[in-house]
């Protein structure tokens, strides 16, 4: 599939100097569980090209990340004119637009949901901690014993992400993710001392 090398190279491109747990390889994890998401799902409207594509450039309009957000949605839009028609870009823009949990919106259309779920995925299990730890540390937080530790996010929005995927098979991956998470947190609890 060439389109999707054009793709990962524009997204190489964009999040290469990432150190806050969103760079190109968490946009490949996130077109890998998509892709695990989608064999499991059986529903018509599923269309494999906008899920790769939206997977890839998910984070490519993230505040977070990018200050200039119209730039970042006139470059994706210069990028997939070669590879989509109008309906279909306009249809990745609206799912990458729609899928952060601080939008807290709700998600109807099936690929969108899907991409939604990839992206939660990665934000659970050994990885989601490794990512976490790491946007504490690029914005300078401690871990724990202070205001603002990192670990606050584990119960602000990790714990509750497993409740709220919308397919059964992100839910079901998501489960032992989740478990796994608790399991960290009690060995840390173990080990800094308490009870
Ligand atoms: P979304 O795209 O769903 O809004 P974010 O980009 O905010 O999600 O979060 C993606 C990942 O970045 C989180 O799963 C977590 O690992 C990390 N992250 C985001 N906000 C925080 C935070 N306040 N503290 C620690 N990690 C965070
Ligand atoms: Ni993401």
């Amino acid at each position: 599939m060439e389109y999707l090398d054009k793709i990962k190279e524009f997204v190489y491109q964009e999040l290469n100097n990432d150190y806050s747990g969103h760079d190109y390889y968490h946009a490949l994890r996130v077109l890998n569980n998509a892709k695990k998401i989608m064999l499991e799902e059986k529903n018509d409207n599923i269309n494999d090209k906008i899920i790769y594509i939206s997977s890839l450039i998910h984070d490519c309009i993230d505040h977070k990340l990018f200050c200039d957000i119209d730039m970042q949605i006139k470059k994706i839009i210069k990028l997939l004119k070669d590879i989509l028609n109008e309906n279909e870009i306009n249809e990745v823009l609206e799912i990458i637009q729609n899928i952060s949990f601080s939008k807290n919106k709700k998600i109807t259309n099936i690929n969108a949901q899907i991409v939604c779920d990839a992206d939660r995925l990665d934000a659970l299990g050994a990885i989601g901690i490794i990512r976490t730890i790491e946007f504490g540390a690029v914005h300078n937080r401690k871990f724990d014993n202070e205001e603002n530790a990192t670990i606050n996010h584990f119960y602000e929005k990790l714990l509750k992400l497993k409740d709220l995927m919308y397919t059964d098979t992100g839910k079901t991956l998501a489960n032992s993710r989740h478990q796994f998470m608790k399991d960290f947190l009690k060995q840390y609890y173990l080990e800094r001392g308490d009870k």
